[in-house]
């Protein structure tokens, strides 16, 4: 939640930090800012309600704000609703600190009295402008050095942070804090930057360093020194970033999902490839040996939002293929429950972002608990991924829509691989089976093109369903599983009232809500539910429903009860969700478009979740 960025370099600062802000647009979009160091040491701000793109007019683009240090900010509120006057960055009475934050500030009243009491007036309900003028009081009173000011302020607040602050004593320096939200800092040929997320600096540098939970950065002349709380200097290696400048763009496409949508197979093949070795998975990497793998007694899934649906899925595949006791638990109701965790039990962390606070947290938790921890996580270096005993990348590379479709893939394929290997170390699939579940895993990625050719079907079928007021996704198994995932695609980015359930809860309460053509979308992939599932759709249609049938090639009898059906190859069944996902992603891509609404930045949400 909230982007950050800043530069200092010899080039103009304002287009560059628009640039990058316009990159984590996806972490907070309900107004932005930009403070500018200008030529005479005067640091000028300007903010806008509204998106980057309203930002971006007042100021032209970037050029009335002269000045080659700076820093930026794009946000989703949390203290202080979206206005320009609580938008970022904030400054201090007299100018003389200025920062932008992403964050929260838990004890923001409590500093707020404080600062009240020494004179300090607020002209914003945010609690950055509190954490701002706390560094300018510091740096006051103890006629100290910036970090020392920072150092000082840090001990005091409660809550997450990742600050960029300019003084205005410190021309052409920026100066970073960090605990808990990300923030990586970036060199290159005399420049220092400043950002949340990579893609905000990809295009001018791939030298980045992680700043650890804190830590101070302070940026000068192309080079970032660390400082520790004590104000000692502290040395940090410097990562060379892998991704590809070009992933973080829209390459042709009309928005990041529909680019997304259709980089699905590639983020599904580079994950396999990671840890496929002469045709057999090896986790090694991952760092779970075949002997770590069978001494598991039990797997609890811990995980928000589509990670979430990413292991309901993994909690029928695992359990049928490993016969392994598998959990799935929210990590906001995970990290506040006295759950009971057997000592040999393997808790896995699934997440994108590897900064959503809530999974973070219950990754603490467990590890405070005793179980060994397992990631899956996408962004490389990111919290989750260096706090857990063992990590399994996904290979997605940068997403950028809020509405995550080919990270979900991704973590989707790691968990099948995690299931496979289980089954094989545990004894609890034959080594022919286990075979054919890795063939069929390198099939996947080429079965998913296949069902991006029926685009043209669904937007047909979609147009027809702007106007919808409430949508049912029904399933059994896995189908209910990815049913929760196609619920939660079509609401987020369509604002159309959706809800999964598995089918034969149906008749608990909410077939009381089918009325005559109501969208009712049966996932029907499982052989063995077939019949069953048919039986819901058709007591669905009895009530007036009108029916789509999600269903694999071959079932065709489904067409005597649904209305329209989509099919999808054949996988092995446990795979698939990785093939219904699909059709799913693309009705709420094409729902929204024919709305007319934002897909790639839908009202509320952001795609990072660092606040709880
Ligand atoms: C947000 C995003 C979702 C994501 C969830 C968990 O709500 O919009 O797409 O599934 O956070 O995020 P994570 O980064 O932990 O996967």
């Amino acid at each position: 939640m909230c982007g950050i960025v800043g530069y200092t370099g010899q080039r103009q600062a304002a287009p560059i930090l628009l640039d990058g802000l316009s990159k984590l647009e996806y972490r907070g979009y309900d107004s932005a800012g930009l403070a500018v160091r200008n030529r005479d040491g005067e640091i000028e701000i300007v903010k806008a309600k509204g998106r980057l793109a309203v930002l971006s007019e007042k100021t032209d683009g970037g050029r009335t704000l002269q000045g080659c240090c700076g820093i930026g900010h794009t946000r989703w509120a949390t203290h202080g609703e979206p206005s320009e006057n609580n938008a970022h960055p904030h400054c201090s009475d007299d100018g003389n600190v200025v920062g932008v934050h992403n964050g929260i500030i838990e004890n923001y009243q409590e500093l707020r009295e404080k600062l009240q009491r020494n004179g300090y007036r607020f002209y914003s309900g945010t609690d950055t402008e509190v954490a701002v003028k706390l560094i300018d009081y510091y740096y006051k009173k103890y006629l100290g050095t910036p970090v020392d000011a920072i150092n000082h302020a840090m001990v005091r607040i409660r809550g997450s942070y990742a600050l960029a602050i300019m003084f205005k004593e410190y021309p052409g320096e920026v100066f970073a804090a960090r605990k808990e939200s990300p923030m990586i800092l970036g060199v290159a040929d005399g420049e220092c930057y400043l950002a949340s997320d990579v893609p905000a600096i990809l295009k001018y540098t791939r030298n980045v360093y992680y700043i650890g939970n804190m830590e101070i950065g302070r940026l000068k002349d192309g080079k970032v020194t660390f400082y520790n709380l004590d104000g000692d200097e502290i040395e940090k290696e410097l990562v060379e970033i892998l991704w590809d400048a070009e992933a973080a763009e829209k390459a042709g496409y009309e928005h990041f999902m529909m680019k997304e949508i259709h980089e699905q197979p590639r983020a599904i093949t580079d994950t396999l490839n990671s840890v496929l070795q002469d045709g057999a998975l090896n986790l090694d990497g991952v760092g779970l040996t075949d002997e770590e793998l069978k001494d598991i007694s039990h797997i609890c899934i811990v995980a928000c939002g589509s990670a979430y649906h990413v292991g309901a899925v993994a909690q029928y595949v695992i359990e049928d293929l490993a016969k392994l006791p598998v959990r799935v638990e929210l990590a906001s109701e995970f990290r506040y429950r006295s759950l009971l965790l057997d000592p040999k039990e393997l808790v896995v962390i699934i997440s994108q972002s590897g900064e959503t606070a809530d999974s973070l947290a219950a990754l603490r938790e467990a590890k405070k608990r005793g179980a060994s921890t397992l990631a899956v996580v996408n962004v490389v270096g990111s919290s989750i991924a260096r706090e857990a005993d063992h990590v399994f990348y996904t290979m997605a590379g940068p997403e950028i829509a809020v509405a995550t479709t080919k990270a979900y893939s991704a973590q989707l394929i790691a968990v099948y691989c995690l299931a496979a290997q289980l089954g094989k170390v545990r004894g609890t699939i034959t080594e022919e089976y286990y075979q054919e579940l890795v063939r069929e895993m390198t099939l996947l990625p080429e079965k998913v093109n296949k069902v991006l050719e029926e685009k043209g079907r669904l937007q047909w079928f979609a147009a027809k369903q702007a106007n919808a007021k409430d949508v049912f996704f029904i399933g059994r198994g896995v189908d209910y599983a990815v049913s929760l995932e196609g619920s939660l695609k079509l609401k987020e980015i369509s604002y159309i009232h959706s809800e999964a359930y598995a089918a034969g809860e149906l008749k608990h309460g909410t077939i009381s809500l089918i009325e005559d053509g109501t969208l009712v979308i049966s996932v029907v992939t499982q052989s063995a539910l077939f019949e069953k599932i048919v039986s819901n759709m058709v007591e669905c249609k009895s009530r007036g429903a009108q029916l789509f049938g999600l269903t694999s090639y071959g079932n065709y009898s489904i067409e005597d009860t649904a209305d329209f059906v989509t099919y999808v190859p054949k996988t092995d069944e446990h795979f698939a969700a990785s093939l219904a996902v699909v059709p799913l992603q693309l009705l709420a891509y094409y729902v929204s478009l024919a709305r007319g609404l934002d897909v790639d930045k839908p009202r509320n949400l952001a795609k990072s979740v660092t606040v709880e």
